[in-house]
């Protein structure tokens, strides 16, 4: 079966005014390119909407990177599902290793931020993945297995939900799991997603995250039960960021 790929990219806390021009030369490069994928920018929160309006139109969409479960409220610093979709966010990023280590968000609680995002009418990017110390245990199908049954809402489907292996190791690092190990995780979540939802848990979008690069992804991308990738350092590069999307 043929799932159209995704490529997403994750600027964290990183950007401003300034990457404007970056992001529409992106969006130029998509319109131009035949790339047979959906890709999105997830820049930090202030620069959803400055974006959108810079690429309306444009096959290239922008998401966001985290979201509070209430769509509005006493909470302060916090940012809704409701108002980051009021600013043109089309889809969020939702449990990342950053979110789940930093501030201790739980399965439970990724589990509500995906439903609230689902409820919506966004598409929820699903992060989890093991940390080196759980990799060297060999607990990374243990790991990985519980925290997709926790996090993944009834009420998710291929269209709304988008599923993020990411290592924590491999943030960042430059390194990545080998091949057969990325095969043999994506394989266990895809078998936990038919488990969970019989009749389209084949057609749900697996993606590898964790140092991504230009001169990676193509073996990566390639990879069985690989359907596109979550790009962090690479994507904030016009340079590093189109070759992954060239490398299909
Ligand atoms: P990286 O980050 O590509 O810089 O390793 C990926 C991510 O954290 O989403």
């Amino acid at each position: 079966m043929s799932i159209r790929p995704a490529i997403i990219g994750n600027w964290k806390m990183n950007g401003s005014g300034r990457d404007v021009k970056l992001v529409r030369r992106f969006a130029d490069f998509l319109d131009k390119q035949k790339i047979v994928a959906d890709v999105m920018i997830c820049p930090p929160s202030t620069l959803i909407d400055r974006l959108g309006e810079a690429i309306k139109g444009a096959k290239l969409k922008i998401g966001a990177q985290n979201c509070h479960i209430e769509p509005s409220g006493a909470f302060t610093g916090d940012v809704s599902v409701l108002m980051l979709k009021d600013a043109g966010a089309k889809a969020v990023i939702v449990g990342h290793s950053e979110r789940r280590t930093e501030y201790g968000e739980t399965d439970k609680q990724v589990c509500q931020k995906a439903q609230a995002v689902i409820g919506q009418g966004l598409q929820a990017i699903i992060c989890l993945g093991e940390t080196r110390q759980q990799f060297n245990k060999g607990q990374t199908l243990q790991v990985v297995g519980r925290q997709l049954r926790g996090s993944l809402p009834s009420t998710a489907t291929p269209q709304n939900t988008l599923i993020a292996y990411e290592p924590v190791w491999a943030i960042g690092s430059g390194r990545t799991p080998k091949p057969a190990d990325i095969i043999r995780t994506h394989a266990h979540l895809r078998k936990t997603l038919l488990k969970l939802h019989p009749k389209s848990g084949a057609k749900f979008r697996i993606l590898y995250g964790g140092s991504v690069s230009a001169a990676n992804a193509a073996d990566i991308l390639a990879l069985e039960n690989v359907n596109g990738a979550l790009v962090g350092g690479a994507s904030l590069s016009f340079k590093d960021f189109t070759a992954i999307l060239k490398s299909f």
